[in-house]
């Protein structure tokens, strides 16, 4: 078998019809579209629907990355979703999109690692690729927050929206320049507790709520995204001159800034979705990807680096040319 590579083929993306602004927010807590913007840039947020739910959203999601690519669903070889928010405990996510697409082949499975689901999900989508155990594969984020917040804690329900992102990954010969050149993951689960979700997640009836402390949440995602940057970095030999896309998790603006600062990219290579979206978790890379690809700022032969951080901790990095 010739040395493989993962490339990304197709871009998909599915955001609920209802928006709930900052105003809207601030009509029934005591918060304001002022502190909203200057702490975190978010403007607004998709709210899921009673009809949208982890799956059908993962799968509109993932039927526009099939349509991009012009790949039948018939032909994937796996489904991987990240979510933390699963309809049911089982069967998961993966397979339920797997029976919605019409697929009678393959295997699928989630993956929970809350806020860099994406970059989890890549990574293991990207192995079973490489080593050969599937041809192509979707990564999906797919996630509900809506479902899980407390909605009069104004520290943390005003943070967060819905929607589903999908990759769809394509075996290619490593020969060639293009595809996902490496992935990086860490976690310290001595951190746990400072954002967590305080009990399990069901369909029916809201069953924990999510907490964060959110000073320190942020102050481990500067200085971890900014270690997380230089070492995807430095394991290709590439410096910060050489990305055309940082493409971040979508959790807060002053964040996103600092991590540009430090590659030294300016705004206008950053691909920013968390003014219109809010923190859709591991939705938001895929999301973000998808908007950039489809506007054509994301360009065949570009360099995008990607990276996020969330519960656990955990966070990443990962490396592709399209
Ligand atoms: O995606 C997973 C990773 N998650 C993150 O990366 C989130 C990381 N954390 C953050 O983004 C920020 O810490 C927040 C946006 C959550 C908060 O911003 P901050 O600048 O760290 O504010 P703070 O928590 O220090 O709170 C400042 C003040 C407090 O009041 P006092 O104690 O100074 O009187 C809060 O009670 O702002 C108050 N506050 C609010 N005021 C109006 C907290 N939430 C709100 C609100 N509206 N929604």
């Amino acid at each position: 078998m010739m040395a493989r590579r993962s490339l990304m083929v197709g871009f998909g993306g599915y955001l609920p019809d209802r928006i709930v602004t900052n105003d809207e927010l601030a009509a029934r807590l005591d918060t304001s579209d002022e502190w909203i913007r200057a702490r975190t840039g978010i403007g607004q947020r998709h709210i899921a629907g009673p009809e949208d739910n982890a799956v059908s959203m993962a799968t509109a999601a993932a039927a526009q990355a099939l349509d991009y690519a012009g790949m039948p669903a018939a032909d994937v070889g796996a489904i991987v979703v990240a979510t933390s928010t699963p309809d049911q405990a089982f069967p998961a996510t993966a397979v339920r999109v797997q029976a919605a697409l019409g697929m009678r082949g393959g295997f699928g499975f989630d993956i929970a690692a809350a806020c860099s689901g994406f970059v989890y999900a890549l990574t293991v989508a990207d192995s079973l690729i490489r080593t050969g155990q599937a041809d192509s594969a979707l990564v999906i984020g797919s996630e509900v927050y809506s479902r899980i917040l407390d909605w009069s804690d104004r520290g943390t329900c005003v943070l967060f929206g819905d929607g589903a992102g999908a990759v769809l990954l394509k075996a290619g010969d490593a020969a060639q320049p293009a595809g996902v050149l490496s992935t990086h993951l860490h976690s310290d689960g001595t951190m746990g507790d400072l954002l967590y979700v305080d009990g399990a997640v069901g369909l029916r009836e809201q069953s924990g709520f999510l907490r964060m402390q959110g000073r320190d949440v942020f102050r481990h995602a500067v200085a971890k995204l900014s270690s997380s940057v230089d070492e995807v970095l430095a394991a290709n030999g590439m410096t910060h001159a050489d990305v055309s896309w940082l493409v971040p998790h979508q959790a807060n603006l002053r964040i996103i800034e600092a991590v540009a600062r430090k590659l030294e990219l300016p705004p206008e290579r950053v691909v920013m979705t968390v003014d219109r979206h809010a923190n859709t978790s591991a939705a938001s890379i895929p999301l973000a990807m998808n908007e950039a690809v489809r506007d054509g700022r994301i360009r065949k032969g570009d360099l995008v680096l990607m990276e996020a951080l969330g519960g656990g901790l955990t966070w990443g990095s990962a490396l592709a040319r399209l």
